[in-house]
Protein backbone atom coordinates (compact mmCIF):
# COMPACT_ATOMS: atom_id res chain seq x y z
CA UNK A 1 0.00 0.00 0.00
CA UNK A 2 1.51 3.85 -0.63
CA UNK A 3 2.34 5.23 2.50
CA UNK A 4 0.89 8.93 2.77
CA UNK A 5 3.26 11.77 2.29
CA UNK A 6 3.05 12.91 5.83
CA UNK A 7 3.83 8.98 7.20
CA UNK A 8 7.57 9.43 7.54
CA UNK A 9 8.28 6.86 9.57
CA UNK A 10 6.78 2.90 10.60
CA UNK A 11 4.15 2.04 13.05
CA UNK A 12 1.65 5.27 12.64
CA UNK A 13 -1.39 4.34 14.51
CA UNK A 14 -4.45 6.57 12.37
CA UNK A 15 -7.85 6.24 13.70
CA UNK A 16 -10.29 8.86 11.54
CA UNK A 17 -7.46 11.87 12.17
CA UNK A 18 -7.15 14.63 9.50
CA UNK A 19 -3.72 15.82 8.56
CA UNK A 20 -3.02 19.02 6.84
CA UNK A 21 -0.64 19.09 3.47
CA UNK A 22 3.08 19.48 4.20
CA UNK A 23 2.90 17.96 7.60
CA UNK A 24 5.90 15.21 8.25
CA UNK A 25 4.50 12.51 11.48
CA UNK A 26 7.80 10.14 12.61
CA UNK A 27 7.37 6.46 13.87
CA UNK A 28 5.36 5.15 16.46
CA UNK A 29 2.96 8.13 16.45
CA UNK A 30 -0.86 7.32 17.63
CA UNK A 31 -3.30 9.76 16.17
CA UNK A 32 -6.27 9.28 17.34
CA UNK A 33 -9.83 11.07 15.99
CA UNK A 34 -7.66 14.43 15.77
CA UNK A 35 -6.90 17.49 13.88
CA UNK A 36 -3.46 18.21 12.59
CA UNK A 37 -2.62 21.30 10.43
CA UNK A 38 -0.49 21.98 7.46
CA UNK A 39 3.37 21.93 7.77
CA UNK A 40 3.96 21.01 11.30
CA UNK A 41 6.67 18.13 12.33
CA UNK A 42 5.53 15.79 15.22
CA UNK A 43 7.94 13.59 16.60
CA UNK A 44 8.11 9.62 17.42
CA UNK A 45 6.46 8.09 20.05
CA UNK A 46 3.54 10.82 20.49
CA UNK A 47 0.06 10.54 20.79
CA UNK A 48 -2.41 12.93 19.52
CA UNK A 49 -5.97 13.64 20.25
CA UNK A 50 -7.14 17.40 20.67
CA UNK A 51 -6.48 20.14 17.45
CA UNK A 52 -3.14 21.52 16.02
CA UNK A 53 -2.90 24.68 13.96
CA UNK A 54 -0.89 24.86 11.26
CA UNK A 55 3.13 25.32 11.07
CA UNK A 56 3.30 23.93 14.95
CA UNK A 57 6.67 21.77 15.77
CA UNK A 58 5.83 18.78 18.26
CA UNK A 59 8.97 17.25 20.10
CA UNK A 60 8.82 13.28 20.49
CA UNK A 61 7.10 11.71 22.79
CA UNK A 62 4.46 14.20 23.03
CA UNK A 63 0.87 13.81 24.57
CA UNK A 64 -1.95 16.16 23.12
CA UNK A 65 -5.06 14.37 24.36
CA UNK A 66 -8.90 15.28 23.50
CA UNK A 67 -9.76 18.58 24.68
CA UNK A 68 -6.86 20.18 23.97
CA UNK A 69 -6.66 22.83 21.40
CA UNK A 70 -3.38 24.15 20.07
CA UNK A 71 -3.41 27.26 17.58
CA UNK A 72 -1.00 28.04 15.16
CA UNK A 73 3.33 28.24 15.49
CA UNK A 74 3.41 26.81 18.74
CA UNK A 75 6.39 24.78 19.82
CA UNK A 76 5.72 22.11 22.02
CA UNK A 77 9.47 20.25 23.62
CA UNK A 78 9.98 15.86 23.96
CA UNK A 79 8.20 14.72 26.46
CA UNK A 80 5.65 17.48 27.42
CA UNK A 81 2.20 16.31 28.84
CA UNK A 82 -1.31 17.61 28.62
CA UNK A 83 -3.75 16.53 30.48
CA UNK A 84 -7.75 16.44 29.62
CA UNK A 85 -9.65 14.79 33.10
CA UNK A 86 -8.87 16.64 35.95
CA UNK A 87 -10.18 14.06 38.80
CA UNK A 88 -9.02 11.20 36.97
CA UNK A 89 -10.52 7.36 37.84
CA UNK A 90 -10.25 4.15 36.53
CA UNK A 91 -13.80 3.24 36.58
CA UNK A 92 -16.67 5.04 36.05
CA UNK A 93 -17.61 8.66 34.16
CA UNK A 94 -15.01 10.94 32.64
CA UNK A 95 -14.97 14.45 31.60
CA UNK A 96 -12.72 16.35 29.57
CA UNK A 97 -11.74 19.87 30.08
CA UNK A 98 -10.56 21.75 27.60
CA UNK A 99 -7.16 23.53 27.51
CA UNK A 100 -5.75 26.60 25.18
CA UNK A 101 -2.41 26.93 23.56
CA UNK A 102 -2.85 30.20 21.95
CA UNK A 103 -0.41 30.86 18.84
CA UNK A 104 3.39 31.57 19.05
CA UNK A 105 3.52 29.72 22.11
CA UNK A 106 6.68 27.31 23.07
CA UNK A 107 6.23 24.73 25.30
CA UNK A 108 9.86 23.43 26.90
CA UNK A 109 11.03 20.10 27.38
CA UNK A 110 8.79 17.51 29.97
CA UNK A 111 5.84 20.22 30.95
CA UNK A 112 3.06 18.79 32.14
CA UNK A 113 0.26 20.98 31.51
CA UNK A 114 -3.22 20.85 33.99
CA UNK A 115 -6.13 20.52 32.04
CA UNK A 116 -8.49 24.16 32.05
CA UNK A 117 -6.15 26.80 31.38
CA UNK A 118 -4.81 29.11 28.65
CA UNK A 119 -1.45 29.16 27.52
CA UNK A 120 -1.34 32.91 25.80
CA UNK A 121 0.20 34.40 22.99
CA UNK A 122 3.84 33.78 22.68
CA UNK A 123 4.53 32.98 25.66
CA UNK A 124 7.26 30.46 27.08
CA UNK A 125 7.06 27.73 29.18
CA UNK A 126 9.86 26.84 30.69
CA UNK A 127 11.25 23.21 31.00
CA UNK A 128 9.72 20.91 33.82
CA UNK A 129 6.94 23.68 34.27
CA UNK A 130 3.84 22.39 36.17
CA UNK A 131 1.25 24.45 34.82
CA UNK A 132 -1.46 25.00 37.08
CA UNK A 133 -2.77 28.38 36.12
CA UNK A 134 -3.05 30.62 33.16
CA UNK A 135 -0.05 31.86 31.19
CA UNK A 136 -0.58 35.53 29.91
CA UNK A 137 0.47 36.47 26.38
CA UNK A 138 4.15 36.94 26.24
CA UNK A 139 5.09 35.50 29.92
CA UNK A 140 7.71 33.23 30.58
CA UNK A 141 6.63 30.89 33.45
CA UNK A 142 9.06 28.33 35.14
CA UNK A 143 9.13 25.66 38.01
CA UNK A 144 6.38 23.55 40.22
CA UNK A 145 3.50 25.18 39.94
CA UNK A 146 4.67 27.59 37.45
CA UNK A 147 5.37 31.24 38.28
CA UNK A 148 6.44 33.98 35.77
CA UNK A 149 9.81 34.93 35.85
CA UNK A 150 11.23 38.29 33.74
CA UNK A 151 11.00 37.80 30.59
CA UNK A 152 14.47 38.49 29.08
CA UNK A 153 14.61 41.08 26.09
CA UNK A 154 17.21 38.79 24.02
CA UNK A 155 13.85 36.31 23.80
CA UNK A 156 11.88 38.89 22.29
CA UNK A 157 10.98 40.47 18.62
CA UNK A 158 10.30 43.95 19.35
CA UNK A 159 8.51 46.26 16.67
CA UNK A 160 7.34 50.23 16.91
CA UNK A 161 4.55 51.32 14.94
CA UNK A 162 2.62 54.38 15.13
CA UNK A 163 -0.84 55.71 14.40
CA UNK A 164 -3.16 58.34 14.79
CA UNK A 165 -5.65 55.61 15.22
CA UNK A 166 -9.03 58.14 15.47
CA UNK A 167 -12.24 56.03 15.13
CA UNK A 168 -10.35 53.21 16.14
CA UNK A 169 -11.89 50.41 12.71
CA UNK A 170 -10.29 47.19 11.10
CA UNK A 171 -7.81 49.23 9.27
CA UNK A 172 -5.64 49.68 12.45
CA UNK A 173 -6.29 45.82 13.64
CA UNK A 174 -5.79 44.49 10.39
CA UNK A 175 -2.17 46.75 10.24
CA UNK A 176 -1.30 45.53 14.05
CA UNK A 177 -2.00 42.32 13.36
CA UNK A 178 0.36 42.53 9.88
CA UNK A 179 3.02 43.81 12.28
CA UNK A 180 2.79 41.19 15.02
CA UNK A 181 3.33 38.49 12.38
CA UNK A 182 6.90 39.74 12.22
CA UNK A 183 7.65 40.55 15.99
CA UNK A 184 6.12 39.05 19.50
CA UNK A 185 6.18 42.50 21.49
CA UNK A 186 4.42 45.35 19.39
CA UNK A 187 5.05 48.75 20.85
CA UNK A 188 2.63 51.28 19.31
CA UNK A 189 2.92 55.27 19.33
CA UNK A 190 0.09 57.51 19.38
CA UNK A 191 -0.25 60.32 17.77
CA UNK A 192 -0.94 63.15 20.20
CA UNK A 193 -3.63 65.70 18.40
CA UNK A 194 -1.16 68.50 18.05
CA UNK A 195 0.55 66.16 15.53
CA UNK A 196 -1.86 64.91 13.91
CA UNK A 197 -3.85 68.03 12.86
CA UNK A 198 -0.02 69.18 11.36
CA UNK A 199 -0.86 66.98 7.98
CA UNK A 200 -4.54 65.51 8.73
CA UNK A 201 -7.72 66.88 10.56
CA UNK A 202 -8.01 67.23 14.76
CA UNK A 203 -9.09 63.60 15.56
CA UNK A 204 -12.53 63.04 16.45
CA UNK A 205 -11.60 60.95 19.19
CA UNK A 206 -10.03 62.54 21.87
CA UNK A 207 -5.66 61.60 22.37
CA UNK A 208 -6.53 59.85 25.86
CA UNK A 209 -9.39 57.62 24.29
CA UNK A 210 -7.52 56.55 21.54
CA UNK A 211 -4.57 55.63 23.51
CA UNK A 212 -6.99 53.85 26.27
CA UNK A 213 -8.81 51.90 23.08
CA UNK A 214 -4.98 50.95 21.40
CA UNK A 215 -3.82 49.91 24.45
CA UNK A 216 -6.76 47.43 25.38
CA UNK A 217 -6.06 45.20 21.91
CA UNK A 218 -4.47 42.19 22.42
CA UNK A 219 -2.04 42.48 19.89
CA UNK A 220 -0.97 45.80 20.85
CA UNK A 221 1.65 45.44 24.07
CA UNK A 222 2.34 49.06 24.80
CA UNK A 223 1.90 52.24 23.78
CA UNK A 224 3.65 55.66 23.49
CA UNK A 225 2.82 59.12 22.87
CA UNK A 226 4.07 60.70 20.03
CA UNK A 227 4.18 64.30 19.23
CA UNK A 228 7.26 63.67 16.42
CA UNK A 229 6.54 62.41 12.99
CA UNK A 230 10.32 61.60 13.00
CA UNK A 231 10.30 57.98 14.57
CA UNK A 232 14.46 58.75 15.48
CA UNK A 233 13.64 60.69 18.75
CA UNK A 234 10.90 57.86 19.76
CA UNK A 235 13.44 54.98 18.37
CA UNK A 236 16.61 56.48 20.61
CA UNK A 237 14.11 56.62 23.80
CA UNK A 238 12.98 53.44 23.62
CA UNK A 239 16.87 52.01 23.02
CA UNK A 240 17.43 54.45 25.68
CA UNK A 241 15.20 52.85 28.21
CA UNK A 242 16.70 49.49 26.61
CA UNK A 243 14.12 48.31 24.40
CA UNK A 244 15.89 45.99 21.34
CA UNK A 245 14.17 47.54 18.52
CA UNK A 246 14.19 45.35 15.49
CA UNK A 247 11.62 46.88 13.63
CA UNK A 248 9.86 49.83 12.52
CA UNK A 249 6.67 49.66 10.88
CA UNK A 250 4.63 51.72 8.62
CA UNK A 251 1.94 51.38 5.96
CA UNK A 252 3.12 50.95 2.23
CA UNK A 253 1.37 54.46 1.26
CA UNK A 254 4.48 56.22 2.55
CA UNK A 255 7.60 56.37 0.31
CA UNK A 256 9.86 57.79 3.14
CA UNK A 257 9.42 57.00 6.80
CA UNK A 258 11.56 59.43 9.23
CA UNK A 259 13.30 57.15 11.17
CA UNK A 260 14.20 54.36 8.62
CA UNK A 261 17.76 55.50 8.61
CA UNK A 262 18.22 55.24 12.80
CA UNK A 263 16.39 51.97 12.86
CA UNK A 264 18.65 50.57 10.23
CA UNK A 265 22.30 51.70 12.45
CA UNK A 266 20.49 49.98 15.02
CA UNK A 267 20.54 46.36 12.98
CA UNK A 268 16.39 45.89 12.39
CA UNK A 269 14.69 47.25 9.42
CA UNK A 270 11.56 49.02 7.96
CA UNK A 271 8.70 46.81 7.20
CA UNK A 272 5.66 48.30 4.80
CA UNK A 273 2.73 46.05 5.74
CA UNK A 274 0.05 46.98 2.83
CA UNK A 275 -2.18 49.53 3.81
CA UNK A 276 -5.72 48.69 3.56
CA UNK A 277 -7.09 51.14 1.51
CA UNK A 278 -10.90 49.62 2.07
CA UNK A 279 -11.33 50.82 5.50
CA UNK A 280 -9.54 54.09 6.81
CA UNK A 281 -10.29 56.51 9.08
CA UNK A 282 -10.93 59.72 6.27
CA UNK A 283 -13.12 56.74 4.81
CA UNK A 284 -15.32 56.68 7.66
CA UNK A 285 -15.48 60.46 8.06
CA UNK A 286 -16.61 61.14 3.99
CA UNK A 287 -19.07 58.46 4.79
CA UNK A 288 -20.95 59.56 7.66
CA UNK A 289 -20.92 63.14 6.44
CA UNK A 290 -22.59 61.85 3.00
CA UNK A 291 -24.84 59.50 4.74
CA UNK A 292 -25.73 61.57 7.71
CA UNK A 293 -25.90 65.67 6.60
C1 LIG B 1 12.71 29.44 30.79
C2 LIG B 1 14.00 29.72 30.05
C3 LIG B 1 13.69 30.22 28.63
C4 LIG B 1 14.72 30.81 30.81
O1 LIG B 1 15.94 31.07 30.21
P1 LIG B 1 16.79 32.38 30.60
O2 LIG B 1 15.98 33.60 30.28
O3 LIG B 1 18.12 32.26 29.98
O4 LIG B 1 16.78 32.31 32.18
P2 LIG B 1 17.96 32.12 33.25
O5 LIG B 1 18.74 30.90 32.94
O6 LIG B 1 18.67 33.42 33.39
O7 LIG B 1 17.09 31.84 34.56
C5 LIG B 1 16.38 32.85 35.25
C6 LIG B 1 15.93 32.22 36.58
O8 LIG B 1 14.92 31.24 36.31
C7 LIG B 1 15.33 29.94 36.71
N1 LIG B 1 14.95 29.01 35.65
C8 LIG B 1 15.22 29.11 34.35
N2 LIG B 1 14.67 28.09 33.68
C9 LIG B 1 14.03 27.34 34.58
C10 LIG B 1 13.26 26.16 34.50
N3 LIG B 1 13.04 25.57 33.32
N4 LIG B 1 12.73 25.67 35.62
C11 LIG B 1 12.94 26.26 36.84
N5 LIG B 1 13.65 27.41 36.98
C12 LIG B 1 14.20 27.92 35.86
C13 LIG B 1 16.85 30.02 36.83
O9 LIG B 1 17.35 29.08 37.75
C14 LIG B 1 17.03 31.44 37.30
O10 LIG B 1 16.72 31.52 38.66
P3 LIG B 1 17.54 32.51 39.64
O11 LIG B 1 17.24 33.89 39.13
O12 LIG B 1 16.95 32.20 40.97
O13 LIG B 1 18.97 32.12 39.47
C15 LIG B 1 14.87 28.43 29.92
O14 LIG B 1 15.53 28.14 31.17
C16 LIG B 1 14.08 27.18 29.51
O15 LIG B 1 13.54 26.43 30.33
N6 LIG B 1 14.02 26.99 28.17
C17 LIG B 1 13.27 25.88 27.57
C18 LIG B 1 14.25 24.77 27.10
C19 LIG B 1 13.50 23.68 26.40
O16 LIG B 1 12.74 22.95 26.99
N7 LIG B 1 13.68 23.56 25.09
C20 LIG B 1 12.95 22.57 24.31
C21 LIG B 1 13.72 22.18 23.10
S1 LIG B 1 14.72 20.80 23.45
Amino acid sequence: MKKPKWMKGEGIINTDSKVGRGTKIWHYVILFKCKIGKNCIVGSHSEIGGIVGDNCKIGHGVFIPRGAEIEDEVFIGPKACFTNDRFPKAVGDWSITPTYVRKGASIGANVTIRCGVTIGRNSLVGCGAVVTKDVPDNAVVVGNPARPIERKLEHMKVGYAFVVGDLLHCGHLNFFEECRKHCNFLIVGVYTDELAMTYKRKPIITFNHRLRLISALRVVDMVVTVGNKDCTPMLKKLTKAGWKISFLFHGDDWKHVKGTKYIESIGGRLIQPKYFKETNTTMIVKKIRSEHN
